[in-house]
């Protein structure tokens, strides 16, 4: 099979060389440390690398740092196929460092030119019934009305895509997914061990949205099915989000509106506040944190955050050695961290004593972090002059009856607290948000499917080769999904052995690993031949062959 579309990828990542990274292994840290410092190197990289949003309204079709030549453009392959990786790849294996790497490169200046590579379709592969399918284009589906830009994308490289605006039964799913090949949902989608069973075909799940725990990850590893996710796209809505926030809280901007609506005409000062000159406590100076940390110096707000490893700060923040620190100084508290085992709970009765008389508090991280009958108390008793809450323990899923159970029995007194601002986790759902993340996917999609690459995979190895570029027609790219067993590498470089084994990659997790590789010398009527052997291999879970 073969293309004569060139697709503009074969060279460098990105001009954003970590060729001189700070050595982190000198520093005095523990691995998970090292690990995350050299997460917020590469954030740091990202951050000065990706260009500034557009002032101009309209907001532009296209997301920001994404031109249109490599997203929903016209039909041109992108340059988003796999490149040499400027990166080493110990800077890769965590989701984190992978998702600045894909940040960073997706558009980014590509040399050379790489080929375009079309799945090898062997005669058993699923989808007899449909013939022409084989031989044609990969099928995905998109449910639950992803962004259309994203599917104008997949639509561009070549792909045949459906796009449903609803969200699909397990039913449904069993029924009617074995056309397809890839599956793009958001959450309320589910994609269980029955459905991947009713789907050997399915070789990747794009999840359009943060979270994957609508999905089987660890049964779709052991079934060779990679999952994507856009875990930061939407880090600066919830920055501004918060920025909003505080604003509204410290000037009581949500009563008085409520006032107005009910007749009300109450012009206050008191306990009405500017924020300039201010402090303004961060816990967990992630993604989010970082961004907010930026946004709110622009207000005239000092900066002090606390996380759990020393970060570099942004402009004039400050670290603090503790969370009571933190608490303690702070006229606004607004939280940032994951919901894990350490957080959860992490602000309770104690925790709000703390906090200064008459300070605010925010949560746009996780429900589970807060305990909020202590802050209803917190705040009944004026101890807190205001708070904002847009995420919690449990979320309803719809409207209607249940809604006020599920949510918890503190509602009710919620509700009645003056100067509390309750929104239903929108902290990350903009446009903005939304096509960022349609990008995101959508390009992990299309490089999964049509050069191998797992970088960013969130159950998966993450592995990756430079693009092919040599003018020898006879390449093949090997994509090898097994099991973590001693041995795999011998059997599969004995069937390769006959040919120029170009370079190869292979990296695991957990009992799964992959495989790639690129084998030139390769005759047509070889292809199969190889793809049968590997397949047959003892550890074999998934073989995809991807030919010129
Ligand atoms: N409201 C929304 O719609 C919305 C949208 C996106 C993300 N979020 C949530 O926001 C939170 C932060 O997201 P992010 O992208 O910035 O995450 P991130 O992983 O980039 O940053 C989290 C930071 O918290 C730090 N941390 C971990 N444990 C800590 C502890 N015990 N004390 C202090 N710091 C600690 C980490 O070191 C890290 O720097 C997450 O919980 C995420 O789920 C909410």
């Amino acid at each position: 099979m073969s293309s004569s579309v060139p697709v503009p990828g074969g060279g460098r990542r990105a001009s954003v060389s970590a060729s001189d990274p700070p050595n982190f292994a000198s520093l005095p840290l523990k691995p998970a440390q090292q690990q995350s410092l050299i997460t917020v190197f590469l954030r740091t990289l990202t951050m000065i690398c990706t260009p500034s949003p557009p002032l101009s309204i309209p907001i532009p079709a296209n997301t920001r740092g994404v031109p249109p030549s490599s997203y929903g453009g016209p039909q041109s392959p992108t340059g988003l196929g796999t490149s040499p990786r400027t990166f080493s790849t110990s800077f890769s294996t965590s989701p984190n460092a992978t998702s600045h790497i894909r940040g960073a490169s997706v558009g980014s200046v590509f040399h050379g030119m790489a080929r375009q590579l079309t799945a090898f379709l062997p005669p058993t592969y699923p989808l007899e019934e449909e013939p022409e399918k084989r031989q044609g284009k990969t099928k995905v589906l998109l449910l639950e009305n992803i962004n259309l830009d994203a599917a104008q994308f997949l639509k561009n490289q070549g792909f045949e895509v459906d796009h449903v605006t609803k969200a699909w039964t397990e039913e449904e799913l069993i029924s009617k997914l074995p056309q397809y090949q890839a599956i793009g949902i958001r959450s309320k989608t589910k994609i269980t061990q029955k459905v991947i069973d009713a789907n050997p075909q399915l070789l990747v799940i794009g999840c359009f949205c943060i979270g994957t725990n609508q999905v089987a990850l660890d049964y779709a590893a052991k079934r060779g099915i990679a999952v994507f996710n856009s875990p930061y796209a939407n880090s600066r809505s919830v920055a501004e989000l918060v920025i909003s926030e505080i604003i509204a809280l410290s000037r009581q901007i949500v009563d008085r509106s409520q006032e107005m609506r009910a007749g009300i005409w109450n012009k206050v000062s008191k306990n009405c506040w500017e924020v300039r000159g201010k402090t303004l406590g961060i816990v967990g100076y992630g993604h989010i944190g970082s961004q907010l940390s930026v946004l709110a110096e622009a207000f005239g707000l000092q900066v002090l955050y606390f996380d759990v490893i020393p970060i570099m700060p942004l402009g004039s923040a400050r670290q603090v050695e503790s969370l009571e620190e933190l608490l303690s100084k702070a006229d606004f508290v607004t939280l940032h961290v994951p919901e894990i085992q350490d957080t959860i709970g992490m602000m309770g009765e104690a925790q709000f004593a703390q906090m200064k008389q008459g300070s605010f508090f925010i949560n746009n991280a996780r429900g589970k972090v807060v305990d909020l009958p202590a802050l209803c108390t917190a705040l009944e008793s004026g101890h807190l002059a205001g708070a904002a809450v847009d995420v919690f323990p449990k979320e309803p899923g719809s409207n209607g009856p249940g809604f006020n159970e599920t949510l918890g029995d503190f509602i009710p007194r919620l509700r009645q607290i003056p100067n509390l601002i309750m929104t239903p986790h929108i902290g990350g759902s903009t446009e903005e948000a939304q096509r960022a993340i349609g990008s995101e996917v959508s390009s992990a999609l299309y490089r999964y499917l049509t050069y191998g690459t797992s970088l960013g995979a969130v159950n998966f190895p993450e592995v990756d080769l430079r693009a092919i570029t040599t003018n020898d027609e006879r390449h093949i790219r090997v994509c090898h999904v097994h099991r973590n067993e001693p041995g795999v590498l011998k059997g599969i470089n004995n069937i390769l052995a006959d040919h120029n084994i170009e370079k190869q990659f292979s990296d695991s997790k957990g009992d799964i690993a992959y495989l790639m590789a690129d084998i030139s010398g390769v005759g047509q009527e070889e292809v199969e031949g190889i793809y049968s052997a590997i397949k047959s291999t003892r550890a074999n879970i998934l073989t995809r062959l991807l030919c010129e």
